[in-house]
């Protein structure tokens, strides 16, 4: 065996010399970073994401449609009554919310109003999921009798008989069937989904910290408050929040269980994905229905009651989600701090024994929870 020359067995030193200073360089230049918690962080971007009109709405992405939509989503006479408007619970000064912990239309409802920002990329609508397009989400709290009481007959008469709304709507791609009343209101709903498309959050300081990351641009990178980085640090890694807060909305969009009680008062209980399942099969206004005008039914067809889909509540989106408190679906934790506090010391036993372990008691110390608090404000746009 002939021994290898000086020069060759230096060769392999110097390889591990070189990946120990670029591993000893590398955080440094991106904050103290290790590889794979860049990798996450990368993913909660870019923003916005890339959209794509709703293929069942056949008004999705048209001005005079949404033109439309906005005039009705600040129309009273929706309403039986005539006191309530979609922008009573969904306020624009509020981030499209109402700050209360459960709305109150004609009656105080169940849940906590959404925020209707980026609403079109979502999948699923409702805190359990009850619809499977926004027109078909738009539609629902006009008929539900506690929330705006009104009818179908009602909305088809508004929509005649309001030379501004009847001439709005003369200018909208035309249907394919009959004008009765059911098509004008589906018209209403699909119009009012048209203009909701246009409510968009803007860029972040998050984002400017994720892309500055992407690009390479320390000073970028370093404009981010220290506290928040920490707090992100903690997002992605110990505290398991990206599995469900994932991707650029920061949702997966689907349903989980994190230990929010779900019993309402007297006794009632809030079937979260279970009911809404239930009421998207009851649905004529789903993508299996005669109203979708093509979009892909694909998810919806495929839906199948299970029973550890009790008690489970959509993943919400974090973008903007200092300005909607209170949180949760019943708006029962006031702040964002009591939102991490929730986590920190959540009650294993509330937690399904089928439902999903992800969340364990994190036990973070107050400076952890502040971080995490702070991070979280970043998701707002300045
Ligand atoms: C009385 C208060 C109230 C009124 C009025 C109201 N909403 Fe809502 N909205 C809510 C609440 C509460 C929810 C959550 C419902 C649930 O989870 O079942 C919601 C959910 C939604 C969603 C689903 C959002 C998401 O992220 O899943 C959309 C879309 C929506 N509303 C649009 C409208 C439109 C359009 C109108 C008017 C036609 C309207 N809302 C009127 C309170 C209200
Ligand atoms: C298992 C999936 C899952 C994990 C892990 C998770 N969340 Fe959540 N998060 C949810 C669900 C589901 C809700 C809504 C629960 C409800 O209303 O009952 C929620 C609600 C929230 C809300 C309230 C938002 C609003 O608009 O009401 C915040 C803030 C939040 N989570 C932050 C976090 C943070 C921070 C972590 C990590 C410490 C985390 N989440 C981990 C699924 C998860």
């Amino acid at each position: 065996m002939t021994r290898p020359g000086r020069r060759a067995r230096l060769v392999p030193w110097l390889a591990v010399l070189v990946l120990i200073v670029v591993a000893a360089v590398r955080p440094a230049a991106a904050d103290g970073l290790a590889a794979d918690e860049t990798a996450r962080i990368l993913r909660h971007g870019p923003w916005p994401e890339p959209w794509r009109r709703d293929g069942g709405n056949r008004l999705s992405g048209d001005a005079a449609a949404a033109e439309l939509g906005r005039a009705l989503f600040f129309d009273p006479r929706l309403s039986a009554g005539g006191g309530v408007a979609c922008a009573t619970c969904h306020r624009p000064e509020r981030a499209w919310a109402d700050g209360l912990a459960r709305s109150v239309g004609i009656a105080r409802m169940d849940r906590n109003a959404p925020s209707l920002l980026d609403a079109r990329g979502r999948r699923w609508f409702g805190w359990d999921g009850a619809a499977d397009s926004l027109w078909a989400a738009s539609l629902r709290p006009i008929l539900e009798p506690g929330e705006m009481g009104g009818s179908v007959a009602g909305v088809a008469a508004l929509l005649r008989a309001d030379p501004h709304l009847s001439e709005l709507h003369r200018r909208l791609p035309a249907p394919t069937g009959p004008t009765d009343d059911l098509a004008l209101a589906v018209d209403a709903a699909k119009a009012l989904a048209a203009f909701q498309e246009t409510l968009t959050s803007g860029r972040t300081p998050f984002d400017r910290f994720r892309d500055g990351l992407a690009a390479g641009d320390a000073a970028a990178v370093a404009r981010y408050p220290a506290d928040a980085l920490r707090g992100l640090r903690t997002f992605v890694g110990r505290g398991n929040c990206s599995l469900c807060h994932a991707g650029p909305a920061f949702s997966h969009g689907e349903f989980e269980d994190v230990g929010v009680g779900y019993f309402l008062e007297r006794g009632r209980v809030d079937p979260g994905r279970a009911g809404g399942v239930e009421r998207l099969r009851a649905s004529p206004f789903t993508r299996l229905g005669r109203w979708n005008d093509g979009g892909d039914a694909t998810a919806t067809r495929h839906l199948d009651p299970q029973h550890r889909d009790f008690g489970l509540f959509r993943v919400p989106s974090l973008r903007n989600v200092a300005a909607t408190a209170p949180y949760m679906h019943d708006g029962r934790l006031a702040t964002l701090a009591d939102v991490v506090r929730h986590y920190s010391e959540v009650d294993e036993e509330r937690l399904h024994a089928d439902g999903s372990r992800l969340v364990r008691p994190l036990r973070l110390g107050p400076t952890e929870q502040a971080d995490l608090v702070a991070f979280l404000r970043t998701l707002s746009p300045e």
